[in-house]
């Protein structure tokens, strides 16, 4: 079935479908060139070790939780936006390793998550017809020509954005801010008057007098770099090809001298790379491009997804069965999630392969309210989380990892939940995604503290 040979560029003889038509080839082969001679992102052992983690997370020893922004913006790009949605990601793992007692692969989605697929290619408004938004990387939020033109300039602003991110991010892991001692201080200042910030100051606390245990038998950390970092990877859906070829480059490191190979490609953008729902057909650009990197994968499934259908792209994206590089990140709706999640997961068991099943429980429940917010009710995203849960008990299989949208700000766009927001409410001003709805950082905990696995 792989007998076809892959090259960076082998993508483009498939159908592209999300991908712009960009009206000007110059300016678009200029911009790749450009990114081509840039320093990648992430370097390819970064992203072996986030598939050996992985690789845990599918025999059972560990949890994935991977969240962020739908779409990040160049607008919202701030050293406050990036913290604040790091550390709701600290506070959820520190929530799900008391619950779980494994330990978390925590995987934003962040530096590189600025496209968008989108139903329709154009959108009309009173009369005029333009290109849909698409994320900032390709075009304009605002509904004029110049700013809805797909622009392969953006491609350059959108990697040096992400090269920033990705260098705070680091920071945030290692110098000191991940620090275990921290925790407290993670709690943000609107979170503190919820009832999740009183049961996380209890886990805050726990985790002080585990941290001052271990501190008087010469364990800290000064010495222990597990209390002081922590692992954090960044991953994107891989929806604009151009821009995910220009960062793709080989790994010196598994070059061979003896037959003069060079070495494997991965894909720099980011540690991991998904496959949307929309953007997964069989022999489309994407899964073209995704089957020749060595970078650990995600697929997002949908409720149309066939048992066999699926087993066709496992052979295509991981024919070796190697274990964690491929993870199936289920987005069925909380009505559909039984039905549709079950057959997959027996033929996935019963042909023997290792994946990581990931539950997104956002891309299933949008609904659009009567005063024409679209959002999220806090109840169907919980719902199916535990059906998600309880199908892998009945199964026997692993349910590995949870895929949420998720935002550090204060935000109301996701009805619901202990606030008890309600569509009224998304109207008063703190509705500001552009793309879906989030759950804002109280929510986020609130659900944290629901999973058990
Ligand atoms: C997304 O994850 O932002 C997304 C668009 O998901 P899906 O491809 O599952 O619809
Ligand atoms: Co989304």
């Amino acid at each position: 079935m792989n007998n076809t040979i892959w090259t960076p560029d082998s993508w483009r003889s498939k159908t592209k479908n999300q991908i712009p038509n960009y009206d000007n080839a110059k300016e678009l082969s200029d911009v790749e060139a450009t990114l081509a001679s840039f320093p990648p992102l992430v370097f390819a052992g970064e992203a072996r070790r986030l598939k050996s983690r992985l690789a845990e997370v599918s025999e059972g020893k560990a949890f994935l939780l991977q969240g962020g922004d739908c779409a990040e913006s160049f607008n919202e790009f701030s050293a406050v936006t990036i913290r604040d949605n790091f550390r709701i990601l600290l506070q959820m793992a520190v929530i799900l390793t008391f619950g779980g007692k494994k330990p978390i692969v925590k995987l934003g989605r962040v530096a590189g998550q600025f496209a968008k697929p989108r139903s329709n290619e154009m959108e009309t408004r009173d009369g005029e017809t333009l290109h849909s938004y698409r994320g900032d990387i390709i075009n304009g939020y605002s509904f004029d020509s110049a700013s809805r033109r797909p622009d392969p300039n953006r491609m350059t602003r959108a990697y040096v954005q992400s090269a920033s991110t990705l260098n705070l991010l680091r920071a945030l892991a290692h110098g000191g801010y991940a620090d275990l001692n921290q925790v407290h201080l993670w709690n943000l200042d609107f979170v503190k008057k919820s009832s999740q910030s009183s049961q996380y100051e209890v886990l805050a606390k726990k985790l002080d007098d585990a941290l001052s245990f271990m501190e008087a038998i010469g364990i800290t950390s000064a010495n222990s770099p597990q209390i002081k970092d922590t692992e954090f990877y960044t991953s994107h859906e891989a929806l604009l090809l151009y821009y995910e070829q220009a960062l793709t480059r080989r790994d010196s490191t598994t070059a061979r001298g003896h037959d003069g190979y060079e070495g494997d490609w991965y894909d720099c953008s980011g540690h991991m790379l998904w496959i949307g729902e929309r953007t997964r057909q069989l022999d489309g650009a994407h899964v073209e491009f995704l089957r020749g990197v060595k970078n650990p994968i995600g697929l997002k499934c949908g409720p149309t997804m066939s048992p066999d259908d699926l087993m066709f792209l496992i052979d295509k994206l991981n024919p070796d069965n190697e274990a964690g590089r491929l993870t199936l990140i289920t987005r069925m709706g909380h009505e559909n999630i039984e039905e549709k999640l079950k057959p997959l997961l027996r033929k996935v068991k019963k042909e023997g392969r290792k994946v990581v099943w990931c539950c997104d429980p956002m891309h299933g429940n949008t609904i659009t309210t009567s005063n024409g917010f679209k959002t999220r009710p806090f109840q169907s995203v919980l719902n199916e989380v535990k059906n998600f849960f309880e199908v892998h008990k009945s199964e026997g299989t692993y349910a590995g990892g949870v895929h949420f949208e998720l935002t550090g700000k204060d935000v109301e766009e996701c009805i619901g939940g202990d606030q008890a927001i309600t569509a009224e409410m998304l109207a008063s001003g703190l509705y500001e995604t552009l793309c879906d709805p989030r759950l804002n950082a109280t929510q986020a905990l609130e659900l944290a503290f629901q999973l058990n696995f």
